[in-house]
């Protein structure tokens, strides 16, 4: 149970593997969130691959956020060696729902277990470089600009491109 700043009532989410009777949830979220759409057909290849790292929050019962990661093996930005790499592919929390400590619960839990059952060695992700609640989330927990990507995004914006050991 967390207590809930404004309203002064208590409230609980709970973090949990997805499902795939999530995914329709998942995907509204993701609609009403951000610009970054993706077919149906991808959502079900990171939950059928990465099952154990895709991630929902649930609130009273309702999934109001979610966190889709991939494994992958590249180069380490703190080593120079080949390393098993979390990408966090796509997080968001419904609007009525964020300052509570959902979206850090998220990322903490997600590199968690990237970390225990992936041996991941180190996590990135991509960020618009005017999206600030999201950079200083990942600043918070410990993330780096590692590069910038020029125009990565579709309407032309930069990516910061943050990492972080695990
Ligand atoms: C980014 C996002 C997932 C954060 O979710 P959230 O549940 O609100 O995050 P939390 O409540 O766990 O916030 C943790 C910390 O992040 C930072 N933060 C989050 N939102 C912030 C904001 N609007 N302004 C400043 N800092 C913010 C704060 O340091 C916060 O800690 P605090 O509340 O103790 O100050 C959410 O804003 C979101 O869904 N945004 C739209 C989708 C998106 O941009 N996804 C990321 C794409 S890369």
């Amino acid at each position: 149970m967390m207590l809930d700043r404004d309203s002064g009532s208590t409230y609980s989410y709970v973090i949990r593997e997805a499902e795939i009777r999530d995914l329709d949830s998942v995907i509204e979220i993701n609609m009403k969130t951000l610009p970054e759409h993706y077919p149906r057909y991808f959502w079900e290849y990171h939950l059928n691959t990465w099952r154990n790292i895709f991630l929902v929050a649930e609130y009273n019962g309702v999934v109001v956020g979610y966190m889709m990661n991939r494994i992958e093996h590249d180069e380490g930005f703190f080593t120079g060696n080949i390393v098993v790499r979390g990408h966090v592919v796509s997080i968001a929390v419904l609007k009525d729902y964020r300052r509570r400590g959902i979206g850090r619960s998220l990322m903490l839990e997600g590199m968690r277990r990237m970390k225990n059952l992936h041996n991941a060695q180190e996590v990135i992700l991509e960020v618009r470089v005017s999206n600030e609640p999201a950079i200083k989330l990942y600043k918070t927990l410990g993330f780096k600009i590692v590069k910038i990507l020029p125009s990565y995004y579709i309407d032309g914006e930069d990516a910061y491109l943050m990492a972080r050991p695990l």
